[in-house]
């Protein structure tokens, strides 16, 4: 987290100042900015008193299961967001290699589109129960 989020932060300003595209769909870091960063803010990190979870570090948390893989893209902010599957898809990848507290980079498998539009027809969940869950398992 020390060495990993300064330099994230001063990409996402120097990002912010050079481009705000109408065609954003598919750069993943001018998505994160546009559809997530609103609530997650530009380092991703915890926000509890909106409770809103931290996005860093996802893969040892959840990308360990199936259903931990399933839960990062049916939480409502991912699933709900507009932008097409593929550029889901790219954005999740993005923001799992990016918003990580150690030096080297996550090992998972990358979703692909076809992953992300699965997730997308099972529709509404449990978030909390679900969350709760997973979170108990790792352990
Ligand atoms: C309106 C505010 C909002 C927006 C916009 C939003 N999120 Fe979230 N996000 C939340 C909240 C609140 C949670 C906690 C779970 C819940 O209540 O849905 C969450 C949970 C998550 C989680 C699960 C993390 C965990 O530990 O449970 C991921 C992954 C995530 N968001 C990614 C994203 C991405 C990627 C985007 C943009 C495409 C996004 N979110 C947009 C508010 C938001």
């Amino acid at each position: 987290m020390r060495t990993a989020l300064p330099s994230l932060l001063l990409l996402n300003f120097l990002f912010a100042t050079v481009a705000y595209g109408d065609d954003s769909q598919g750069d993943p870091r001018l998505d994160y900015m546009l559809q997530c960063q609103g609530c997650h803010g530009a380092d991703g990190g915890e926000r509890p008193s909106a409770g809103v979870p931290t996005l860093v570090d996802l893969v040892p948390r959840f990308l360990g299961s199936d259903e931990g893989r399933e839960f990062v893209l049916r939480v409502p902010g991912v699933s709900q967001a507009p932008l097409s599957n593929e550029a889901l898809a790219s954005l999740m990848n993005w923001l799992l290699e990016t918003y990580r507290s150690s030096e080297a980079a996550p090992q998972f498998t990358r979703y692909r589109a076809s992953e992300v539009a699965r997730a997308r027809e099972l529709g509404p969940f449990d978030v909390t129960a679900t969350r709760a869950r997973l979170l108990a398992d790792e352990r």
